[in-house]
């Protein structure tokens, strides 16, 4: 899978992309992931990509031109590719990012993701290229960076060879619609507390039903919206 990533701030994506699991992910190419900087196909002489909004208000808001031309020089690097890759920009007026829409995202082969900064972006290069917005959640923050990231990360950590097996993200919160059972390690009993008796039996069946257990009544407890949600799944396809 291939991720390009448009923003104008090219070395905050690297900085975060570049370490633990996902950088090495990329080294050993699991996944490769191209960060942009929409400043580089301006075509203004002093290098200008923002302008004040017509209507007035107080911020900036990111011109058309330089986006367009970063989008479709990243297009031409991708060459043709058997399925069009999905044009997504980060937007707090988007589709909400859940694990669900991170699965099917993961089934991509090309994702081109646009960073919008100050008051976001001219609305007519959304238009023109037909973007899809997705919001990392129902608050506002400053730059499209920290979404795209948090969506590249979900995105690349299912990709095979990026965790050492399936199970590393499919027995996870959110995956099947529950929380995750909670985890212990050594030592066996610190300030009083022990780890759970059964988890030290080595008794794999019994292991996976209290793990099961855990997941339901934790999830019962911290997200009871989880639940509803899966009960009227069920309750939909039995009709
Ligand atoms: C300050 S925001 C602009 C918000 C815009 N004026 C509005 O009210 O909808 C600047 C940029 O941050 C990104 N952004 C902010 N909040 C986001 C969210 N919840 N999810 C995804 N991207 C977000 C978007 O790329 C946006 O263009």
């Amino acid at each position: 899978m291939r991720i390009d990533i448009a923003t104008l701030f090219p070395d905050m994506c690297e900085a975060v992309l570049s370490e633990s699991i996902i950088g090495r992910a990329r080294k050993a190419g699991h996944i490769e992931i191209h960060c942009h900087n929409i400043r580089n196909y301006t075509l203004d002489k002093h290098k200008r990509v923002d302008d004040k909004a017509y209507g007035g208000g107080t911020g900036m808001v990111m011109q058309p031109q330089p986006i367009h031309s970063c989008i479709m020089h990243i297009k031409e690097e991708l060459g043709e590719t058997e399925k069009a890759p999905r044009l997504i920009y980060l937007s707090p007026q988007g589709r909400v990012l859940t694990q669900q829409v991170v699965k099917e995202l993961a089934a991509e082969s090309n994702l081109i993701l646009l960073c919008g900064h100050y008051e976001g972006v001219d609305q007519r290069v959304l238009d023109e290229l037909e973007f899809e917005e997705i919001s990392v959640g129902d608050f506002v923050v400053t730059g499209g960076e920290l979404p795209a990231l948090m969506l590249t990360d979900a995105v690349a950590r299912m990709q095979q060879g990026v965790l050492p097996n399936e199970d590393a993200y499919s027995i996870e919160s959110h995956y099947n619609g529950l929380l995750e059972h909670p985890q212990y390690s050594r030592p066996e009993e610190w300030m009083g507390r022990r780890v759970p008796e059964v988890l030290l039996s080595g008794h794999h069946a019994n292991i996976k039903k209290w793990q099961e257990e855990m997941a339901l009544e934790i999830t019962a407890k911290k997200r009871p919206d989880l639940l509803k949600k899966q009960q009227l799944i069920s309750d939909m396809s039995s009709d």
